[in-house]
């Protein structure tokens, strides 16, 4: 492949799948100055996966495909494109690709989906345009773009501290076993956090600190222990903004799962289940439950962003 300062960019077209996330802790502290939050925030990626396919272009370009792309912005606002502008102007190079981006992972639905396609993107482009960028300078990338985007890159299961971008990689001893409800429609995470502070205004927010019995149950694979430590601060505002989720979480609590939370920001709910035969069992009865749009079963870990071909 070759590369000019303005010329095209040639090259083998290269793919890269990344998966979706569920926060198994999100402690949000109170808000900082600049208007984030600090927090602890416990990753773990789920075998749910966009692609991100970068081919050669005169201009840089994105196309998608999928339920709700319709929803996603198909300009340079698209965190794929500013991934891809990010790393070309680092290395002196026009951004000039096209993007094509297959969604799997619910859009707007508090699965990181937006940040998954940032990561995917500037991977993708890092291997079609041979700028050897290193891990780090793809995790300084990566952190510029979002609060989540590292955690797409890397996958596994994480702590985020700060805004969730100062990563300590965790172990994790087993699989767990996942359904997820899909709502109509998305949240805007700004809109949810806004929420969050409104529902603890006037109150002491303490410091988000990782909870020690929820590593010790991801080290140890225990699904249990794991059920009995899920917690998600930003889920009394999200049920605020959307209280039908209430419904869901009921029925999928009723139908058996272990245990049931708003995936992030949400709208989409997560449920922790024993093993694959009780997966299925729960998805069935979620979706006759007529309280989702849609639901999928997923297995974490899962590696994170990976070139395919
Ligand atoms: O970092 P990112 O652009 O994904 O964050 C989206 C929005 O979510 C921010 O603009 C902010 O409103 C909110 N946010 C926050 N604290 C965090 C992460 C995100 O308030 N730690």
């Amino acid at each position: 492949m070759t590369t000019s300062t303005n010329g095209p960019v040639t090259g083998a077209p290269v793919t890269v799948r990344v998966p979706a996330k569920v926060n198994v802790q999100l402690a949000v502290g109170a808000a900082r100055a600049d208007g984030f939050h600090d927090l602890a925030n416990v990753f773990l990626a789920v075998g749910l996966y966009d692609e991100v396919t970068a081919t050669p272009a005169d201009t840089l370009r994105i196309t998608a495909e999928g339920h709700d792309v319709d929803q996603i912005p198909l300009d340079r606002t698209n965190l794929a494109a500013r991934a891809a502008e990010l790393l070309a102007a680092r290395h002196g190079i026009e951004p000039n690709v096209h993007l094509h981006i297959t969604k799997d992972i619910p859009v707007a639905g508090g699965m990181a989906g937006g940040s998954a396609d940032a990561a995917g993107a500037l991977l993708a482009c890092d291997t079609l345009w041979s700028t050897g960028a290193s891990r780090d300078e793809l995790l300084d990338i990566c952190a510029e773009l979002g609060s989540d985007v590292p955690f797409s890159l890397v996958g596994g299961a994480a702590l985020g501290r700060g805004r969730g971008e100062l990563l300590t990689p965790l172990t994790v001893g087993g699989t767990f076993h996942w359904v997820f409800a899909v709502a109509d429609g998305g949240l805007s995470t700004p809109a949810v956090y806004r929420e969050f502070d409104r529902l603890t205004e006037g109150t002491d927010v303490p410091e988000p600190e990782a909870a020690p019995e929820l590593l010790a149950a991801l080290e140890s694979g225990d699904a249990t222990a794991l059920a009995a430590a899920l917690s998600n601060d930003l889920q009394a505002a999200a049920l605020s903004l959307r209280p039908d989720l209430t419904a869901t979480l009921a029925a999928g609590t009723a139908a058996g799962a272990l245990a049931a939370l708003v995936s992030g920001s949400g709208p989409t709910t997560a449920f922790l289940v024993k093993d694959a035969e009780a997966a299925e069992s729960v998805a069935r009865a979620l979706l006759t439950s007529g309280t989702c749009r849609a639901v999928r079963v997923a297995d974490s870990p899962a590696p994170g962003a990976t070139p395919l071909r």
